[in-house]
């Protein structure tokens, strides 16, 4: 809607678009998505090539600098990034401070965000594209080892150092899961599946927390900054926090009996906030093509890591029903990447509450991407409008006349 905003006072036209639903904020090289038809490229390359030629490293240099590297520069940045894995000791302090029902979220974009203390030059507006690579790399590299921790803290558990003898996924497993004295391999079918889901999460266009960074970026904090702001904004349920969500309610359902179709319903009566989690997409008005790979990435890990998860059965149950039922039909939803991530996530051993940490994990080279583009554009600082609703002018009126 275009809103004369002059009506309330305002001067100029502004178009009111809630959500921004049909809002460009920015012209993009990075990744291209067509929601009817259920395509999604990053920077040409279709998903699904990707997600089984590829590695994530891989992925991450392509959307970071628009091609995919030859072997020597791939070598260079694995290699620069897996250089930089181990943190600065006083971290491990900020660390110590959080409780441990802290949700590795909010542990996560604080020690993201704390960066910005221990490398300040980062907060210099004028920082050169040497200083900028450093930090990329060290964001790709610490990121993994901050997960990780943000896990050992709540488990109440020593946090373990990277180990640079293993590659990217390897080396956060063994973080996340060796025990003090206890040997600990990591299985190559659990360190493929992580990296194929991270391929799959690594970029998807002007979403809430990609957009959230760009904003943030745009006033030109520093980069550290602005991915940890993405990071809170990725951690609500109706973003990446869904993932969470969509394993709360399939337990949900499965202690309930499994009735999906009582779910079904609750979910189309408009009188109960119940909302089917995993499903819908503001862009996506056909299948989620990453959901169509995870879903068989999902069947083959369980069946790989010998698995048998019955809510497994409970996500494809509900998924048909709903495929067939007229309320998802006429509104288009279908389930989202969301929806059989967790399935993988918790055949992996990665509890409920890190869900979302992971989707992070991935996700992070593509805020970097979108935070780069955004600073080569020039892009100026960002700031909607709005159409002011309030009182008109009003005269003061003292407290003890109120
Ligand atoms: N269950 C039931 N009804 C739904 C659902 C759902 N999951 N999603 C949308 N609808 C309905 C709405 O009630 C609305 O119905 P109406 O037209 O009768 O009022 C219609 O479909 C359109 O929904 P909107 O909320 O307007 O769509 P929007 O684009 O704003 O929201 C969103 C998209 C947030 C993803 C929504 O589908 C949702 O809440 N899904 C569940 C949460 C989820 O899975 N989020 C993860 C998204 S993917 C990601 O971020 C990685």
């Amino acid at each position: 809607a275009i809103e004369i905003a002059k009506l309330r006072g305002q001067s100029g036209l502004i178009t009111l678009d809630p959500g921004f639903k049909n809002t460009g904020s920015t012209r993009s090289s990075i990744t291209f998505l067509d929601g009817e038809k259920g395509i999604l490229r990053y920077r040409g390359y279709n998903i699904e090539d990707l997600a089984e030629k590829s590695n994530f490293l891989e992925v991450s240099y392509l959307l970071i600098y628009g091609e995919l590297p030859t072997q020597e520069q791939y070598d260079q940045f694995a290699n620069e990034i897996t250089y930089h894995t181990l943190v600065h000791e006083d971290i491990k302090k900020i660390l110590d401070g959080f409780p441990s029902v802290a949700h590795p979220m909010g542990v996560l974009s604080s020690l993201i965000c704390s960066l910005t203390a221990f490398y300040p030059t980062s907060l210099d507006p004028n920082r050169t594209d040497e200083e900028i690579k450093l930090s990329i790399v060290r964001l790709m590299a610490k990121l993994p080892t901050f997960a990780a921790w943000a896990y050992k803290n709540k488990m109440g558990h020593p946090a373990n150092y990277p180990d640079n003898s293993l590659d990217y996924c390897s080396n956060f497993m063994k973080m996340m899961f060796a025990l003090p004295a206890e040997k600990y391999d990591v299985d190559p079918i659990i360190a493929n599946a992580l990296d194929k889901l991270l391929i799959l999460h690594a970029d998807h266009e002007q979403n809430c927390s990609t957009s959230t960074v760009r904003i943030v970026g745009s006033s030109q904090a520093s980069i550290y900054a602005s991915i940890s702001a993405g990071i809170n904004a990725l951690w609500g349920p109706l973003h990446g926090g869904a993932n969470q969500s969509v394993i709360e309610m399939l337990e949900a359902i499965k202690e309930d009996g499994g009735d999906t179709k009582k779910y079904l319903d609750k979910a189309k009566d408009k009188n109960d906030p119940f909302r089917l989690m995993g499903f819908g997409h503001r862009v996506y008005k056909n299948f989620d093509p990453r959901a169509k790979i995870i879903k068989k990435a999902a069947d083959d890990v369980l069946d790989k890591l010998g698995v048998d998860d019955p809510v497994l059965d409970i996500a494809k149950e509900l998924e048909e029903a709903a495929l067939n039922d007229q309320y998802f039909v006429d509104r288009k939803l279908y389930p989202n990447v969301d929806f059989y991530s967790g399935i993988i996530y918790r055949a992996l051993g990665i509890p409920t509450d890190m869900f979302t940490v992971m989707f992070a994990l991935g996700r992070l080279p593509g805020w970097i991407a979108q935070w780069k583009e955004m600073r080569e554009n020039n892009e100026p600082i960002g700031r909607p409008r709005q159409v002011y609703t309030g009182a008109n002018e009003r005269p003061y009126v003292s407290m003890k006349e109120r």
